[in-house]
């Protein structure tokens, strides 16, 4: 079965929220979370393993804007789980490619995502408020890219 968006409105939502606030460098405000952009879709794996991803439906894009898993579930493979139910409902709506930003610093995010295949596009020096530099991963969903 493929995973679907969440529908927002769900209770889900503010189970995100809550590991976000918990685990996520720089979480969304609550009025962030109340009104999701149209172009937002979220998946979630249980309460304990969630994913947010902005679907950019004129260039067939997708920005994963937040993945995170409870912390007494890193390392069982959930994330790694979610990412691929993800990937394939990505493919099933013709997207051709993810991208995403990381704190350089986050050693084992950014293991995770280069695990998963994203491959490194620049460093941007400076990117977060507290001088910490993000690094520009991307993925293509399509082999022709
Ligand atoms: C980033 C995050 C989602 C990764 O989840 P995870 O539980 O480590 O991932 P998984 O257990 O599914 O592991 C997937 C892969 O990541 C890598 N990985 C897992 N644990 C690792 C560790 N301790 N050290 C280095 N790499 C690791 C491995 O390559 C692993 O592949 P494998 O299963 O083939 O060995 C999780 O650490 C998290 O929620 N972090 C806090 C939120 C965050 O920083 N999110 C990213 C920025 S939004």
């Amino acid at each position: 079965m493929t995973l679907a968006p969440v529908p927002i409105g769900d209770p889900r939502w503010l189970h995100a929220q809550a590991l976000d606030a918990a685990r996520i460098d720089y979480a969304w405000t609550a009025a962030q979370w109340e009104r999701p952009h149209d172009c937002d879709r979220l998946f979630t794996a249980g309460p304990g393993a969630m994913a947010l991803l902005r679907i950019n439906p004129w260039d067939h894009t997708a920005h994963l804007l937040k993945i995170a898993v409870a912390a007494n579930q890193e390392g069982t493979g959930t994330a790694r789980q979610l990412w691929g139910q993800i990937e394939n409902w990505l493919r099933a709506e013709s997207i051709q490619a993810v991208h995403l930003e990381v704190r350089e610093d986050n050693r084992r995010a950014v293991r995770f995502y280069e695990a998963l295949g994203f491959g490194r596009l620049r460093t941007v020096r400076g990117y977060y408020s507290d001088g910490a530099d993000a690094l520009l991963l991307l993925k293509a969903l399509n082999s022709s890219i």
